[in-house]
This record gives C-alpha cells, sequence and structure tokens, in this order.
C-alpha cells in the first residue's frame, strides 16, 4: 500500500474547521450545519485532519478519556468520526490517518485506543480487535411488574451534579470496560442529540444511592423512554428506578438503556417481558503495551510471572519481550526483557487487545491463530485477565 508521505496529520487551525465540517457531514450524511455544534462539544483542540498541500483529505475526532479495567481508569483516545473524502478512498489513506493519529497519542502518553467500528476490517488494519460490546435492555413498562420502593426518595435535579458523577465513577470503575467520562461523553448522557433530559437521584436517610438520566418522547401512537444513564449502589436504588421508569406505563410502550448483559438493573427486572440485545461492538487497540500493562489494576490476589513477546504488525515500537510480573493484585512490567524459567507466550497485537480488555479467553485467541502459549502460560493470563464480560454504557 502506498506510504502517503504527502498526507499529514495535524491540528485544526480556524480555516479547516468549515472544511472539515463539510469532509465529516459528507461523510456521516448529516447537515453541515451540525457539524459546528459537534465540534464545539469535542474541542476545536481535538479534531484532527489529514492534509495534502494545504487541503482536507480526511479527518477524525478524538476523545480523551480513560477505560477501567482492574478497578483502574486506564488512559485512552476514543475516536469518532473517522472520514475520508470520496475521491482518496480505497488506497490506504484512513489507515494512514489512523496510525499517524496512534502514534500521536502514544507520544502524548495513552496506553490505549478505543472505538466502535462502521468497519472492522479498516480498524483491523491499523491494530484495533473487537474487544467489547454494548448491549440494549428494552421493556414494555405495562408488562413490567415492579413493586414501589417507599424507603427510597425521588427528587428531580438539574445539570450534572458531582455527586452524581461521583457515583457513576464509584459503580463504573468494578465495570470492566466502563468508560471514566471526559466532558464529551457527560455531554452525551445529559444533552443526547435532538433530546432534553432529565435526571433524577434516589436517596435513602439523605444518602445519594442511585440516579438515572432520561428523555420521554411521543411517538405516532404512544410514547418511548430513552434512558442515556443509570446507576445505583444499592438494590433499594435500583428498585426505585425500575419502578420509576414503569411510571411512564400510561403512555410508554417502550423504555431502553444501554449497558451490560448481566448488570445490577438486567439481574433485578422481573419475568422474561423484556429484550438484551448486543448492539454494538466496541474496538481497542493497545498504544503503549508497557503502559497499558502498568497502569490497569488486576484480580486481588493475582500472582506469577510471565514473559510475553508481543509482535505488532503496524506499531513495532511496541514489539518485542516484557517481563511481567504479578504480586498481590500489581504487576512489574519491564520492556526488553526475558524471565529466566517463566512460561512464554507470544501475542500479535489484535490478540493481545482483545486478551488485555477480557473479550477472549486464550484457547479462543490461540484457536484463532493470534497466541501461541503453552498450557502453563494460558492458565496465568486466564487467571490475570479474568472478570466480568466488557461492557460499556456509552457510545461516543
Ligand atoms: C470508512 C472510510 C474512512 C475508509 O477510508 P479509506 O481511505 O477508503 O480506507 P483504507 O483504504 O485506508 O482502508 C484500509 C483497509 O480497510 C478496508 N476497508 C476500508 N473501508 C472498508 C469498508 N467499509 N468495509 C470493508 N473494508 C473496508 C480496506 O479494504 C483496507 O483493507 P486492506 O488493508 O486489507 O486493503 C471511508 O470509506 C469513509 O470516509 N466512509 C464514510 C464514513 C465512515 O463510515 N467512517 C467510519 C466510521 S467508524
Amino acid at each position: 500500500m502506498a506510504p502517503h508521505r504527502d498526507l499529514e496529520l495535524s491540528s485544526v487551525l480556524e480555516p479547516d474547521v468549515a472544511r472539515l465540517g463539510d469532509v465529516l457531514s459528507h461523510a456521516f450524511g448529516f447537515p453541515p450545519d451540525e457539524a459546528k455544534i459537534w465540534f464545539e462539544r469535542a474541542g476545536i483542540e481535538n479534531l484532527r485532519v489529514l492534509k495534502r498541500g494545504g487541503d482536507v483529505r480526511g479527518g477524525l475526532v478524538e476523545i480523551p478519556m480513560g477505560q477501567w479495567f482492574g478497578g483502574r481508569s486506564v488512559s485512552t483516545m476514543g475516536v469518532a468520526g473517522v472520514g475520508v473524502v470520496p475521491e482518496e478512498r480505497g488506497r490506504g489513506v484512513a489507515k494512514h490517518l489512523m496510525l499517524s493519529m496512534l502514534r500521536e497519542a502514544r507520544a502524548r502518553g495513552f496506553a490505549l485506543s478505543t472505538l466502535y467500528p462502521a468497519s472492522v476490517t479498516l480498524y483491523r488494519s491499523a491494530g484495533y480487535e473487537r474487544a467489547g460490546a454494548r448491549f440494549a435492555i428494552e421493556l414494555d413498562p405495562r408488562t413490567c411488574e415492579v413493586p414501589r420502593v417507599p424507603e427510597a426518595t425521588l427528587a428531580e435535579v438539574s445539570g450534572t451534579p458531582e455527586d452524581v458523577v461521583a457515583l457513576y465513577d464509584a459503580t463504573a470503575r468494578r465495570c470492566p470496560g466502563y468508560v471514566d467520562r471526559g466532558p464529551y461523553v457527560w455531554a452525551r448522557v445529559s444533552r443526547p442529540r435532538g433530546r432534553s433530559t432529565k435526571t433524577f437521584t434516589v436517596s435513602h436517610a439523605g444518602a445519594l444511592e442511585g440516579y438515572v438520566v432520561l428523555s420521554h418522547a411521543m411517538g405516532a401512537a404512544d410514547s418511548s423512554v430513552l434512558v442515556t444513564d443509570l446507576a445505583a449502589t444499592t438494590s433499594r436504588a435500583a428498585r426505585a428506578i425500575l419502578r420509576l421508569l414503569v411510571e411512564y406505563r400510561s403512555l410508554a410502550s417502550s423504555v431502553k438503556w444501554h449497558g451490560g448483559a448481566s448488570d445490577l438493573f438486567t439481574n433485578l427486572l422481573p419475568e422474561r417481558h423484556h429484550t438484551v440485545t448486543l448492539t454494538d461492538w466496541f474496538m481497542v487497540r493497545v498504544v503503549d503495551v508497557a503502559r497499558a500493562l502498568s497502569s490497569r489494576g488486576w484480580p486481588r490476589g493475582a500472582g506469577g510471572a510471565l514473559t510475553l513477546e508481543v509482535d505488532d504488525a503496524s506499531m513495532p515500537e511496541n514489539s518485542g519481550r516484557y517481563a511481567i510480573s504479578l504480586e498481590d493484585g500489581a504487576a512489574k512490567v519491564v520492556a526488553g526483557r526475558a524471565l529466566a524459567g517463566a512460561p512464554r507466550a507470544t501475542i500479535g497485537e489484535r490478540g493481545l487487545a482483545a486478551l488485555y480488555t477480557g473479550h477472549a479467553a486464550s484457547h479462543v485467541l490461540a484457536d484463532a491463530g493470534w497466541l501461541e502459549a503453552d498450557d502453563d502460560a494460558r492458565a496465568l493470563l486466564d487467571a490475570w485477565f479474568a472478570g466480568a464480560y466488557p461492557t460499556t454504557r456509552d457510545f461516543f
């Protein structure tokens, strides 16, 4: 594929903003006026363009944030709005754009990059792999019996109060894959495109135990409730939120939210009158192997040592040996070193992404040809990367 040395990645200066808006609104098929609102939310400093001789040929939106793994927030460069002008497509321009962005993100200290793909093939060519999923949970409130929870106090609040953010963080850190949100994602929660929302908190004895952010919209015959966020730290609060959602049943035929398939809320749902649908895979790229391994958390009590040989096809700066030892849930990672007598495993960058998040077990990766490891190494990897299936509530 052509190396595209004449195409350069750069930040966006004021004259390029309108041109990038034009390129991306055409690429994604939305009115050009909406690009301005989108870019303001994202921050002009987070836009990147690929230019040839001053002319914008493609671009993307960066969303710097974190993702929770093992109870720690690992820095990740979220990516949205990847677009290339039609006349340049099919020549490796998007791949070049992605790899240029990834090198810059690595230099800035990011450990991972995360995105929702429109094409898996494109992002695989830049070293991303499917690494988790987002599910839609939908119920008909007219057929969902949830008792009242009189001991819980419900209140509407305005904006996104600090204690609501703190409660999200406290619950999200326990869910592998959940986003450590920045302002861009929080804005998507409270101001989703084309809808207005209300936020309700749930307290008990004066202490906040949960909240829900939702919008209610009337359709042709009946209405629907779209929940953009919900969290609870007690069963009491989760049941009170479910009851509040069911209270829309006089008009609503659908209540929908996104998240994990087996979280507190789905587990408290009665009967079978709801659906859980996998709507979006997310893909992850390990941008800096040493940083990704040393900044995540690990299962409590996990121990052992292993030499991991990484063979990274598109970011060779990641390739090489890593001596990894875990003691009491903390990792020591030394790049460029092997551990004498310790089990060994060899993995590519895409297998590593799927392993890292807990999306795929070692036998799946080995059968796919993405991991070479003997039984001892596989047992260690499965113990180290074990946990709930990686999910997220947020689309970006
Ligand atoms: C998707 C898009 C960015 C691809 O740009 P591009 O410059 O043509 O992509 P590249 O030529 O760099 O493709 C890199 C690889 O991905 C593959 N690929 C690219 N788009 C693909 C698609 N839609 N479906 C399947 N494979 C695709 C290419 O075949 C190539 O594979 P190869 O390395 O095996 O040859 C461009 O078509 C576009 O702007 N589309 C509209 C917006 C969009 O969908 N963006 C993605 C949002 S997540």
